[in-house]
């Protein structure tokens, strides 16, 4: 399909397609029901000689796809934290493919690098962050995270580790809460610290991060000679939202001059909503801080915002310049591949500038404003509800609850019960919902966060779950 003319035709009939797809989205099964393999055993085992016309692509994308999609942008699906959609986003990442640019430098694509710092000063003003941080839009919350970690690692070591390696140095030390996110662990095996070197920090009863505990676990280490250079606070952890003490842990690390890096993937984006800033108390004293507007500001997958309070130490981190990437360009301008670790990187902010363009800042805000409340509906059902119970604070738009029938209390039985109770609401096609472990308890997790959601979804959902609990 080389002409423009026939592109113009097929384009029109996937605009067509995406159209029917949203306005129907409810009638699919939200979770993928098809069997392992059954999507492969379809794929022709090599690839095809000559040319296939797009009519026969596209019915065997309806065909063999179709079946094998778990339907993320269903107002149905609740399941994990959202990787939520909306058409301003759609229409922006139609144009970034279109133009194929490639923004590894200043000059490969200056619009895509100055959109980029303009955006990022945007929402670091949307979000209430101090005016000293910068802001570079990476892949994704684990690697902006893995980018913290690298940056702490050679800031504490004077980029000696960059240079010479790991090998004969003290063991470093990281520490984060038990509940923060796997990618905290999966940074410090990349970095070549170790996970034996992540030291997981005891929780309160709201599954928040103990200071006292955290004050403790540096101490000993010091005094075992291992050098501590990193704590990550978590704002809304992935199991329960659970917001980390940010003000005392920041207090900790400026006592034993620590990298404080903030993991915010999810909740992040609660800071556009002034009423949710006491939340990073203290980030003036953060060296990083991530959040994905991919999750929850209706930007399309990839985009993760990570700010630097000091973006010398980032690129002193990353930056490398062969001859090949040489430029004429004098060093003032940004060239964002030595922010992070991909060389080649995709023209992210320009579906950023339409979402927060085209919703501004106080529809941004309204939407937010009404997923919380839902979620704070459902909460009153579930409290309401003698047969189930609230598991975690609901500090944002996450309901943590469980089925707990009137005289069982047997750990076990629970636990199995709530996990019957969850494949047979996923089998079901009409809802996806999935689960978590908060102090051993098997909890049902429910995510107010998709972008076309509203109080009747939730409702239909939450009288499936009533229904299901009495047949299992
Ligand atoms: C708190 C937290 N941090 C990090 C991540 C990882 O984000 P990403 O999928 O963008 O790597 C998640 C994902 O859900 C998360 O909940």
């Amino acid at each position: 399909m080389e002409s423009p003319e026939i592109f113009r035709k097929e384009a029109h009939k996937i605009i067509d397609w995406i159209a029917d797809y949203y306005s129907e989205i409810e009638k699919y099964p939200v979770k993928a029901g098809c069997k392992p393999g059954s999507i492969f055993s379809k794929i022709p085992e090599n690839a095809p000689e000559k040319p296939t016309d797009m009519e026969q692509i596209f019915t065997d994308f309806e065909k063999i796809i179709m079946p094998g999609i778990t339907h993320w942008q269903s107002p149905d699906f609740f399941a994990y934290f959202p990787a939520n959609s909306s058409f301003p986003s759609i229409l922006a990442e139609f144009l970034t493919s279109a133009l194929g640019a490639q923004c590894m430098k200043w000059e490969t694509s200056p619009a895509a690098t100055e959109l980029e710092e303009a955006v990022m000063i945007w929402l670091r003003k949307m979000t209430g962050l101090p005016n000293h941080f910068e802001g570079v839009i990476q892949d994704s919350g684990s690697t902006s995270t893995l980018c913290a970690i690298l940056t702490a690692r050679e800031n504490a070591d004077h980029f000696d580790v960059n240079d010479n390696g790991l090998s004969g140095k003290q063991a470093f030390r990281v520490y984060c809460s038990a509940e923060a996110h796997s990618s905290v662990e999966k940074a410090t095996k990349i970095a070549g610290i170790g996970k034996n070197n992540l030291v997981k920090i005891g929780l309160d009863k709201e599954f928040r991060m103990r200071p006292d505990l955290l004050d403790l676990a540096i101490q000993q280490d010091i005094i075992k000679g291992m050098k501590p250079i990193c704590v990550v606070a978590a704002i809304g952890t992935t199991g329960s939202t659970a917001i980390d003490p940010l003000d005392e842990i920041a207090e900790i690390c400026r006592k034993y001059n620590l990298w404080l890096h903030i993991d915010a993937a999810f909740a992040g984006s609660a800071l556009i909503l002034p009423e949710y800033r006491w939340m990073i108390k203290g980030v003036e004293f953060a060296d990083s801080i991530v959040f994905n507007p991919h999750k929850w500001l209706f930007t399309n997958f990839d985009c993760s915002a990570y700010f630097v309070k000091n973006s010398e130490t980032l690129i002193n981190t990353f930056k490398l310049i062969p001859e090949y990437l040489k430029t004429q360009i004098p060093e003032h301008v940004n060239d964002y591949s030595n922010w992070g670790i991909q060389l080649g990187r995709r023209f992210r902010a320009l579906k950023l500038w339409f979402v927060i363009r085209s919703f501004g800042v106080t529809g941004l805000q309204e939407k937010l404003r009404t997923q919380i409340a839902i979620a704070g509906s459902l909460k009153t059902w579930i409290k309401n509800h003698p047969d189930f119970e609230i598991m975690a604070p609901v500090h944002f738009n996450l309901v943590c609850f469980r089925f707990h029938p009137s005289g069982i209390n047997d750990a076990d039985q629970l636990n199995n019960l709530n996990e019957k109770l969850l494949l047979a609401l996923n089998n079901t096609g009409k809802l996806y919902i999935s689960h978590t472990k908060l102090d051993g308890c098997y909890t049902l997790r429910m995510v107010t966060g998709q972008t076309h959601v509203t109080l009747t979804h939730v409702e239909r959902a939450w009288k499936l779950i009533i229904e299901k609990s009495t047949t299992i």
